[in-house]
């Protein structure tokens, strides 16, 4: 048997629609190498993950010499040196006053710790998140996530769950126009939380730029609108930045761009360049709503894991990463818009925020979604030696999530390459 029919036979496949038809054998910085030989650009990094790129050497090097010194000891009963630093170094570069982290091992995992905790600190069990986010899939994070298609015949969920409309302007849940809808999706929480609630609320979760839904950037105002409504009623902003988190929208945290502060913030993802780790970090008194027996995680600050974030965070910092990825993506979105755009009426928008990027394909001018088409595009670049994402509420929505150290004449090989593919499926 070769390595794809070892997969289908002995790996669990059932919850995947279709895999993609590669098998990696390596990979370095934005390429990624197949067993026959093959050589991809990699606009997905893994679901968005390996922000400085795959195999960064500062990465591999801290986390070999942590594995030559200490693998594994649990976190929450021996100290150790890497989550130390590791935890000093995420108040450092998080918003505000955040300052105690918690680790986990994925971003499901630090999500639920977030939602305990907020729990605990306010007293309150309710919770609002956003139509078309999406959290995780633990019972709790799937409790949150507001899409049908995600939580199909996983239910009962956790009760206390409300939604308030996602703030996705392309398809805008009151079809307002963004020019006069004075940021209705924002002030609709009140009403949210007036007519879904019973006013137990303990926080609202929202990822600042939506990755599954379909790469939904939120207006300029938006959480500003969203924190006054919090703040009346006393509830806690819980931004989840699993994936949008680590430089990928041209900030280390997205909800930078928004000028305001959570309270609580869940991370992953690019936390680590690829080792797994998740982690969500709060204020001190937050933090403190948890009393002995309340919370732990035998793997989660893994040493390897912390020692590979500290290094990956330091080059991100230092080669100023995030700042790259929001030129790269500003060129990258620019060109999609005057080279692909204008020729097929394919694409109705192009939308994100640094290398978190969307490009939604529809069907005609009431933008039926082409979902299908949506599929062809990535079958054609990968035979093209392109790997891009699908994804989005209704499936239709090219997802362009490179290594942030992807070079500009990669990118520029990425237009040809769906140009080509966009070509060849209006044949
Ligand atoms: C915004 C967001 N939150 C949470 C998660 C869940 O993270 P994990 O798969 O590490 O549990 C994801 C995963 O895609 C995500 O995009």
């Amino acid at each position: 048997m070769d390595i794809k029919q070892k997969y289908d036979k002995y790996v669990n496949l059932y919850f995947i629609n279709k895999m993609e038809d590669v098998v990696i054998d390596h990979a370095e910085g934005s390429t990624v190498y197949a067993t026959d030989g093959k050589e991809y650009i990699d606009c997905f990094a893994g679901i968005a993950v390996n922000n400085a790129g795959h195999r960064n050497p500062k990465v591999i090097q801290a986390a070999k010499d942590q594995m030559d010194k200490l693998v594994h000891c649990c976190a929450y009963v021996y100290y150790s040196e890497p989550p130390a630093i590791l935890a000093e170094k995420l108040a450092q570069i998080t918003p505000g006053k955040l300052d105690k982290t918690f680790f986990s091992n994925s971003g499901a995992e630090a999500i639920e710790g977030a939602l305990r905790v907020a729990k605990q600190f306010t007293g309150n069990y309710e919770i609002i998140a956003l139509q078309c986010s999406f959290h995780g899939r633990t019972n709790a994070t799937l409790s949150v996530t507001g899409n049908r298609k995600r939580k199909f015949k996983g239910g009962p969920f956790l009760p206390g769950i409300a939604f308030a409309p996602a703030p996705y302007c392309y398809r805008c849940p009151f079809e307002l126009k963004r020019e006069s809808c004075n940021l209705k999706c924002a002030r609709y929480l009140r009403d949210v939380i007036d007519f879904q609630t019973s006013g137990s609320v303990a926080a609202f979760i929202a990822e600042p730029v939506m990755g599954e839904g379909g790469i939904i950037v939120p207006p300029e105002d938006y959480f500003k609108e969203i924190k006054k409504v919090l703040d009346e009623f006393n509830i806690l902003l819980i931004t989840d930045e699993v994936q949008s988190g680590f430089g990928r929208t041209g900030k280390l945290f997205a909800i930078e761009h928004y000028g305001v502060e959570p309270d609580i913030m869940t991370m992953a993802k690019g936390i680590a360049d690829g080792f797994p780790l998740g982690a969500f970090i709060t204020r001190d008194e937050i933090a403190s709503s948890f009393k002995p027996g309340d919370h732990l995680s035998t793997f989660g600050g893994n040493p390897v894991s912390c020692a590979a974030a500290i290094a990956n965070i330091d080059f991100l910092v230092d080669e100023k990463i995030p700042e790259k990825a929001l030129e790269k993506g500003n060129r990258f979105m620019q060109n999609v818009k005057d080279k692909l755009m204008k020729k097929y009426d394919l694409i109705g928008d192009v939308r994100g925020k640094g290398l978190m990027i969307g490009v939604e394909l529809i069907k005609d001018k009431e933008k039926t979604p082409a979902s299908a088409e949506a599929g062809k595009v990535r079958n054609l670049c990968r035979e093209k030696g392109l790997l891009i994402g699908v994804g989005g509420v209704l499936g239709n929505v090219l997802r362009i999530q490179p290594p942030l150290v992807i070079e500009e004449r990669q990118l520029d090989k990425v237009i040809d390459i769906l140009d080509d593919a966009f070509s060849k499926l209006e044949e």
